[in-house]
């Protein structure tokens, strides 16, 4: 039995860094990074909802990424497609929803397919809202909000006084997630402290924690600690008087 966890964060956002620097110190090929951290997914993902997360993101492709080499990208859509595939059931069951964040439309048609399946098998469901956040990038998902809501002004859809900040969350991305769109607790591993142009307005007032370890290593045992550490934190969105 495990002790619950108080002041759980609704929504968290992981950076999962580091695969390639794991390969490289055990002397393996950078992809085999990516293959052990794959694996790590479905355990965090398990362990975010035992938890009581609302909604979980990670981060499995920035739009920086796609300027790796081709072989590396395309291990990195053979795992997303094995992920989807292999877990899509056992995520149905568990009330899991899926969202994928980012230009969808850039995959190639083969993984755009699975996804957008997965996608449609498990929209009804209420649980976790699990979240990919794949060829993403905040400036990219701004640039786009701000292109959008000028064309829905044009064709009369929208006038600019209505711009606000609730306005702005419903052209991002993220809009599906309603209440939850929010981040409350960013995790970093591999050791680099950065955000790296991941879920900027929605982590405006999130909590940090970078940790010294790569992705293929984190358990959930570590999203625990993390979680359990955020618990203690004095969150004052400004003001004086904290509030969780
Ligand atoms: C960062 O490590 C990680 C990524 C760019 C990709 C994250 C992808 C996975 C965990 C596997 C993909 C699988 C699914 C199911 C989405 P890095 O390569 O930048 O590591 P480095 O900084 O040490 O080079």
């Amino acid at each position: 039995m495990t002790r619950p966890v108080s002041n759980v964060p609704k929504h968290v956002a992981i950076i999962m860094d580091g695969n390639g620097r794991w390969a490289e110190r055990r002397h393996h090929p950078r992809v085999f990074g990516h293959i052990r951290g794959s694996a790590k997914i479905k355990p965090i993902v398990q362990e975010a909802d035992r938890l009581g997360i609302k909604a979980l993101t990670l981060y499995a492709f920035s739009t920086e990424n796609w300027s790796r080499p081709e072989t590396e990208r395309s291990v990195l859509w053979r795992l997303l497609k094995k992920y989807l595939l292999r877990e899509r059931d056992g995520l149905n069951e568990k009330n899991v929803r899926l969202h994928v964040i980012g230009e969808l439309e850039r995959l190639e048609s083969e993984v755009r397919a699975i996804v957008e399946e997965t996608l449609e098998m498990l929209k009804n469901n209420t649980g976790l809202q699990l979240s990919f956040a794949i060829s993403y990038g905040s400036r990219r998902e701004l640039v786009r909000a701000a292109r959008r809501f000028a064309e829905d002004c044009l064709a009369g859809r929208q006038v600019p006084e209505a711009m606000d900040e609730d306005v702005m969350a419903g052209y991002l991305w993220t809009s599906d997630l309603g209440s939850l769109r929010d981040v409350d607790l960013v995790i970093r591993t591999s050791g680099e402290k950065r955000i790296s142009n991941y879920l900027l307005w929605q982590a405006a007032y999130a909590e940090f924690s970078f940790l010294d370890l790569c992705w293929p290593d984190f358990g959930p045992e570590h999203l625990r600690a993390a979680v359990e550490e955020y618990g203690n934190r004095d969150r004052r969105f400004g003001r004086i008087k904290s509030e969780n």
